[in-house]
């Protein structure tokens, strides 16, 4: 599998994808939103073994933002649902792959069978040393970034940049290398707004149950291409 591309090494460590398009894949089967968020799982449980296949070790994806809780009641409910019924389905394969599953963002949201659900996963994944799967879930930028802010005024400082990097939920984490929005829309919607600080970023037109591995590949070969500077001159 990792022989068969050409900028094998220059693949980034690690890739975040924001899922996005799901409700328009599913109206043009003129069907409910919830159709296409099925779909969408089924899109990243493929994907993430595509990933995790290519030997590319975090890969972290955007399922649940601060504000996606204003959506109507059915449809959030209709998430919280597949959360509970469809998350141990889906991590699974790679859990028995040897990759870790972690969970990030605001999970005092969510009912406590369903945070016994993420509990499971990441105990079960906890030992997993060939990758780490990064799920958001209730996850906003701004928050956690207020949060770094917060504990840093309780415990005194230091008031640095790593300082705040280290109480963000990804603290364990690179920064994404690559960050992929599919759904053709051109913005974060606060994903990783202190982590993004030098992210190569992909804007697709493609809808994320629509999003696989040739397009991966074709994006992956493009990150190869680029000349990632930092501020510096290269
Ligand atoms: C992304 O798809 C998934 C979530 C935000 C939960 P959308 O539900 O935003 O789909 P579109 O953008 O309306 O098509
Ligand atoms: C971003 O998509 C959030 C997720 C993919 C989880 P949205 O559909 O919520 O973003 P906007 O509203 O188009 O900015
Ligand atoms: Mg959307």
């Amino acid at each position: 599998m990792k022989s068969d591309i050409s900028f094998k090494d220059r693949l980034p460590a690690h890739i975040a994808f924001i899922m996005d398009g799901n409700g328009r894949w599913a109206k043009k089967r003129m069907m409910p939103r919830n159709y296409g968020h099925r779909a969408g799982v089924a899109a990243l449980k493929k994907l993430a073994s595509d990933v995790f296949g290519l030997g590319i070790p975090y890969m972290t994806v955007y399922a649940f933002s601060t504000e996606n809780k204003q959506r109507p009641k059915d449809e959030v409910d209709g998430l919280i649902k597949l959360l509970r019924d469809g998350m141990e389905e889906l991590t699974e394969e790679i859990i028995a792959g040897g990759v870790r599953v972690c969970f990030i963002g605001d999970l005092s949201f969510f009912p406590s069978d369903v945070n016994e659900v993420l509990g499971r996963v990441e105990r079960k994944s906890r030992d997993g040393k060939n990758g780490v799967l990064t799920i958001a879930l209730n996850y906003g930028g701004r928050d956690e970034i207020a949060r770094a802010a917060k504990s840093l005024a309780e415990t005194g400082g230091p008031f640095d940049a790593d300082s705040v990097g280290a109480r963000l939920y990804t603290a364990d984490l690179p920064d994404p290398d690559m960050i992929v929005r599919t759904g053709g829309e051109m913005r974060l919607s606060n994903f990783m707004l202190y982590q993004a600080a030098y992210s190569e970023l992909f804007f697709v037109k493609t809808l994320w149950p629509d999003f696989g591995k040739k397009e991966l590949l074709k994006l992956l070969k493009d990150y190869a291409g680029r000349n990632r500077r930092f501020g510096k001159v290269r």
